[in-house]
């Protein structure tokens, strides 16, 4: 019999045939009462087990006594010494919240919320939108947000640290990344677009990976483009010389990609944390099926919004029935490998500077307009 069933959801005590079952709220129990002292953890965890309370007095028989793992017993006193009952979660409904920055894309926490709930909820319980929120969605890290409660999870950012965790590696790690997968096998590596500082990042990468690396002509090299796509037609007219093969950044191009002409399109190979070719696959579903069917965009912030509820509910399952915002932070940062079938693997573990363990790198065949050749390039 829950706890719940003699002293109410709220925990605030019922009478019932003839049977009074207290208030049990942390308020209530943390101080003396006529007919005893104040609990604290030690004598809460007696009167749980053993029937008797701090003065000594046995507990009425109608109060059941107790057997609990250590874990289940920890996770109980943490639920009854909390000031409150979490308005953020009840018997049937865990609420998230969404940030103000993710509003345009509460469609994809939807339907990802659908699946999971679609699949009976997690421990029982429904995850629904709404505030306040157990746990936190935002697009980014505000400054300060680390402390934990509610816990947060945020999309892009600096990889896994308490109380959060940031799914898209931001730019420099993808260009890091990029750098040391084709320095050594093109020790002429280019690297022209994108910002001063992001230039100079590849070319360090590339130059520690490869020894060689300058800015003499195109012809035959392979050029690592940083920037969007009408500016690498006007880079490459200026240049006059072509480079055999150029790596960008897909997310980058934009949509004036499809606009270039066939022979470049030819040449591109596209960077990207999501794999276009995956929703091409028919028998694919959750994530690539809604982009395969166009319900979703097919975009990084969309797969990574996506993963997002994924890790949320995974956290969630393995934190267990009794849910507290400190458990969850530590339960965030440590969940190891998961794949939320939207983004590469993630490797969720304290300390690492990318929750994403590969990117792709995909060709696009000029006369179908389709991805092709997927290799993937680790991220350290
Ligand atoms: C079948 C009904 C019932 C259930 C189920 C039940 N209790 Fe109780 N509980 C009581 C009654 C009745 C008392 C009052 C006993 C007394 O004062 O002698 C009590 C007393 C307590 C007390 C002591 C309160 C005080 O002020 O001394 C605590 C703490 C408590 N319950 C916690 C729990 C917890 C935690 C659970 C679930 C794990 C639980 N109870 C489940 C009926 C119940």
């Amino acid at each position: 019999m829950p706890c719940s069933g003699c002293h109410g959801a709220d925990r605030t005590g019922r009478t019932e045939g003839g049977i009074t079952a207290p208030d049990i709220t942390a308020g209530s129990l943390g101080a003396s009462a006529r007919t005893r002292p104040a609990y604290d953890r030690a004598t809460l965890s007696r009167a749980i087990t053993e029937g008797v309370d701090p003065g000594g007095r046995p507990l009425d028989p109608a109060m059941p006594r107790y057997q609990l793992s250590a874990a289940d017993l920890e996770a109980l006193l943490d639920f009854l010494t909390r000031d409150a009952v979490d308005p953020a979660i009840d018997d049937s409904v865990v609420r998230i919240e969404l940030a103000a920055d993710l509003e345009p894309d509460r469609r994809a926490v939807e339907l990802a919320l659908a699946e999971i709930n679609g699949a009976d909820g997690i421990h029982g319980r429904r995850l629904e939108l709404g505030s306040p929120g157990l746990i936190h969605l935002s697009l980014r890290q505000e400054p300060g947000e680390l402390s934990c409660g509610p816990a947060r999870l945020w999309l892009h950012g600096a990889g896994v640290s308490s109380g959060g965790i940031g799914l898209l590696p931001d730019p420099a790690t993808i260009i890091g990344a990029l750098a040391a997968h084709l320095a050594p096998a093109n020790p002429k590596l280019a690297v022209a677009g994108g910002t001063a500082g992001e230039r100079g990042l590849a070319e360090q990468v590339a130059r520690t990976a490869a020894a060689a690396s300058g800015s003499v002509g195109l012809e035959g090299r392979i050029l690592l483009w940083l920037g969007g796509a009408q500016e690498l037609m006007s880079f490459l007219d200026a240049q006059g010389t072509e480079p055999a093969v150029i790596v960008a950044l897909l997310d980058r191009l934009g949509p004036e990609l499809m606009a270039m002409p066939p022979e470049l399109l030819g040449m591109l190979r596209l960077a990207s944390p999501v794999l276009p070719t995956d929703w091409q696959r028919p028998e694919a579903h959750g994530f690539a099926e809604y982009a395969r069917t166009g319900r979703l965009p097919l975009a990084p912030r969309t797969a990574a919004i996506y993963a997002g509820v994924q890790v949320m509910a995974e956290t969630l399952r393995r934190s267990g029935r009794a849910l507290s915002p400190d458990r969850l932070c530590e339960g965030m940062s440590a969940l190891g490998l998961l794949d939320t079938g939207a983004l590469p693997p993630l490797r969720l573990a304290p300390g690492r500077s990318s929750a994403l363990t590969s990117l792709h790198l995909v060709g696009l065949d000029p006369a179908s307009r389709r991805f092709i050749d997927a290799v993937s390039i680790p991220i350290p």
